[in-house]
């Protein structure tokens, strides 16, 4: 490997590496050096790109030739020597993508006591890398799984486990350890931890301090599925939610223990250093002040108490768009469907199953700047679901669903007395994409909808095409990932917003 520096990249490759990194868990040097030495994996949802002698296919052709334009504009002639690459990884080895976001910032993480508190090790390297001074302390759970020693190894200093420690109270003191962090962050939470906060309990360090703190606080729970949809934990989960606490994760997948799977996981640590980086972002936020409901995923509704209607529908374009208008500053508060994706980092999400149920959870997150409404909500729902199974009796034949109509929320809202002053709506369609759009447009009383054709791989994919259709006209956008399908509405929405009082 040389020792060329480069400082420019396009930001986009940087982005999406980070993205795609943190989704396998892995560092964004690994997940670059995956995709330049293993032809399968070019293809994370782009146009394959051919391939030029015996290098591999090039995902990130674009940015290599800037590389390349960048490396013959070097004085030496050392770039040109090198090859491919060996020279994108030089420059991710220097610069990471990370670059230092985090100089400057103080973070308090506190780790609690379950089996995910390996993987906060990780989470200090990550957050330290990115310029970030950690401080920790330590649950005595904690000290269970993993050493005070190790954690204070790597932050490269003192570990607080204990609120009655004489010494560290008369040095820091849990007031100042919760008030000069610019951040806190706890992960793993603990369903413990969970409860202790939601009703208020301050009878440990961790707690007191999470107690006295007026700073964001970051939660990344992890605990046996189980655990996490206990009704205890749900209701826990939806106070400190009222509360203000934001949460990334936890995340669905394989659990420690052997042969459990679900919801439970906690976010990988990448997952968990992106949320503390959009949080302590200082970039101009042109949606700063505005409450923007956005909702997300599909909705079931019931037959019995074991079977359901449902669509498609992933979630993850309305979910991006929720991190998207986040990314801007808004305040954003996402009703989502049931979905296999995690919550948003810094979105407040409210989890619903039925089409009523959202209806009722975006009139009760009224009055709002802007409503987006990505959810892909059943039109029918199955008059009287039964309250016990339905049972196959011989003879019978099958039931008779009778179907009734489910609330237009796009209607509703659109013609609301608390109007929100922007409203978007989506339209899937599979045939006439154009003139059902603008149908819709005049019928529910939206602002713009955003029409796609979900007729190929859309629902449940990673890349979308859509038209938005407004008063003014047509644009078509084409082809992108769903990330920036979201970024770029984030920006439409906050210049259409621009004109109107925080
Ligand atoms: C082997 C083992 C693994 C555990 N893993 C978790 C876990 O992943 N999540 C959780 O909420 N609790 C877990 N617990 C239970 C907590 O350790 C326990 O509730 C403890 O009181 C938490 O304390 P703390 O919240 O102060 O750290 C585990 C316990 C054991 C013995």
């Amino acid at each position: 490997m040389g020792t060329v520096t480069v400082r420019k990249i396009d930001d986009d490759v940087i982005r999406d590496l980070r993205i795609s990194a943190a989704r396998r868990g892995v560092s964004m040097e690994q997940e670059a050096r995956d995709r330049l030495r293993s032809p399968q994996t070019q293809d994370h949802g782009s146009e394959p790109v051919e391939s030029a002698g015996n290098k591999p296919p090039w995902r990130l052709k674009a940015s290599m030739e800037e590389l390349l334009a960048l490396g013959r504009k070097l004085p030496h002639g050392e770039f040109d020597q090198k090859d491919e690459s060996d020279r994108l990884y030089d420059y991710l080895e220097q610069h990471d993508g990370h670059s230092m976001t985090m100089s400057d910032k103080q973070i308090l993480l506190i780790i609690c006591g379950g089996i995910a508190a390996y993987k906060s090790l990780d989470l200090i390297r990550r957050l330290r890398e990115r310029g970030a001074s950690v401080r920790c302390v330590m649950t005595k759970a904690a000290q269970e799984f993993v050493t005070p020693l190790s954690v204070g190894a790597l932050t490269a200093g003192h570990v607080f486990t204990d609120l009655f420690d004489r010494q560290d109270e008369h040095d820091v003191g849990h007031i100042r350890l919760s008030r000069e962090a610019d951040l806190i962050v706890v992960a793993p939470a603990t369903a413990d931890l969970m409860a202790k906060l939601a009703g208020g309990h301050a009878n440990d360090l961790a707690s007191a301090v999470l107690m006295a703190t007026d700073k964001k606080v970051l939660m990344a729970p992890a605990m046996n599925p189980s655990m996490w949809s206990h009704p205890a934990t749900r209701r826990n989960r939806a106070q400190l939610e009222k509360d203000g606490i934001l949460f990334v994760g936890p995340n669905t997948g394989e659990m420690a223990e052997s042969g459990e799977a679900g919801t439970g996981r906690m976010a990988e640590p990448l997952e968990i250093a992106a949320a503390v980086e959009l949080l302590l972002d200082t970039r101009p936020k042109p949606l700063a002040g505005r409450r923007i409901i956005v909702t997300s995923g599909p909705t079931h509704e019931p037959i019995d108490p074991v079977r359901y209607i449902a669509n498609r529908s992933s979630g993850k374009q309305g979910h991006a768009i929720a991190a998207a208008l986040a990314r801007l500053g808004a305040d954003v508060r996402l009703v989502s469907g049931p979905v296999a994706i995690p919550d948003p980092a810094g979105v407040r999400t409210i989890h619903v199953e039925r089409a009523e149920e959202m209806r009722d959870a975006v009139e009760q997150l009224m009055p709002a700047d802007a409503a987006i409404f990505v959810a892909a909500v059943a039109d029918w729902r199955a008059e009287g679901a039964a309250d016990q199974k339905i049972k196959k009796v011989a003879g019978d034949g099958p039931p008779v669903l009778r179907m009734v109509e489910n609330p237009d929320i796009l209607a509703t809202v659109g013609h609301h007395r608390k109007r929100p002053w922007l409203v978007v709506g989506f339209a899937a369609e599979t045939q006439d994409v154009l003139k059902n759009a603008e149908a819709k447009l005049a019928k529910k009383g939206a602002d713009f909808i955003v029409a796609n054709d979900v007729s190929g791989s859309v629902m449940g994919g990673d890349r979308n095409r859509v038209t938005i259709v407004s008063k003014s006209g047509v644009q078509e956008w084409p082809e992108m990932g769903k990330d920036e399908v979201a970024a770029r509405l984030a920006g439409l929405i906050a210049e259409r917003l621009k004109t109107t009082a925080v």
